[in-house]
């Protein structure tokens, strides 16, 4: 499937197959596609938490009012993000790079984030999205839907997962194989509304 096509095909699913699983390599594959999505400094803040036991899917669902897709699609991700990445071992985020690169960049990325707890938190939440997207273009990709979700009690769910006091949930996504279509599109915003020239 071309790039286009892949996003114009997507969209928010709630109806899964609850009996289709997606196989290991499709699994890898999806997850590897999304390490491959960009974060300012390289910092990766993104860690997502497959949801594999029956029960915990259940409980993650009634914290969710109900919405079927939580248990019904073959695998359920919750997309969080660690908002002290950019201070934990920062070396590796450029341990590949050229030494005159490491030597630059480390230094410059503690000093951008330093203080800064609103960026912090911007930045995580920004990571997790862009590997959300990928992960939703990759599974469409691969024939499969997702459903990008915030429709949930974000106390609850972190309790559920044992979120770490410093991670924050950025969404929620099923993924798996579509039973039901989307409806029709809301409606977009028509592009003279929404893209601008040199400024507002
Ligand atoms: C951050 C985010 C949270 C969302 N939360 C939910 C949700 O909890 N439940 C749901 O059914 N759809 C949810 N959606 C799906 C949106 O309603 C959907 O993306 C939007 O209506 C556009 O439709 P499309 O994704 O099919 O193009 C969410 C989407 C995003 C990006």
């Amino acid at each position: 499937m071309d790039l286009f096509t892949a996003i114009s095909e997507r969209r928010s699913i709630k109806h899964f197959n609850p009996s289709h699983q997606l196989n290991d390599a499709e699994v890898a594959t999806l997850f590897e596609q999304a390490l491959l999505s960009p974060t300012s400094y390289n910092i990766q803040h993104w860690r997502f938490v497959r949801i594999t036991d029956n029960k915990l899917r259940q409980d993650i669902r009634a914290a969710a009012w109900d919405q079927a897709q939580v248990t019904d699609a073959s695998e359920l991700v919750l997309i969080c993000a660690d908002t002290n990445a950019w201070q934990k071992s920062p070396e590796r985020y450029w341990r590949d790079a050229p030494q005159a690169a490491q030597d630059m960049l480390v230094p410059m990325l503690q000093d951008f984030y330093q203080g800064r707890e609103w960026i912090q938190r911007d930045e995580a939440i920004r990571s997790g999205a862009m590997a959300a997207q990928t992960l939703m273009l990759a599974a469409k990709a691969l024939g499969y839907d997702s459903c990008p979700m915030i429709g949930f009690d974000q106390d609850k769910v972190a309790e559920l997962i044992n979120l770490p006091d410093d991670h924050i949930l950025v969404m929620m996504l099923p993924i798996g194989k579509a039973l039901k279509a989307a409806n029709g599109r809301g409606g977009q915003l028509p592009l003279q509304d929404v893209v601008l020239n040199n400024g507002f």
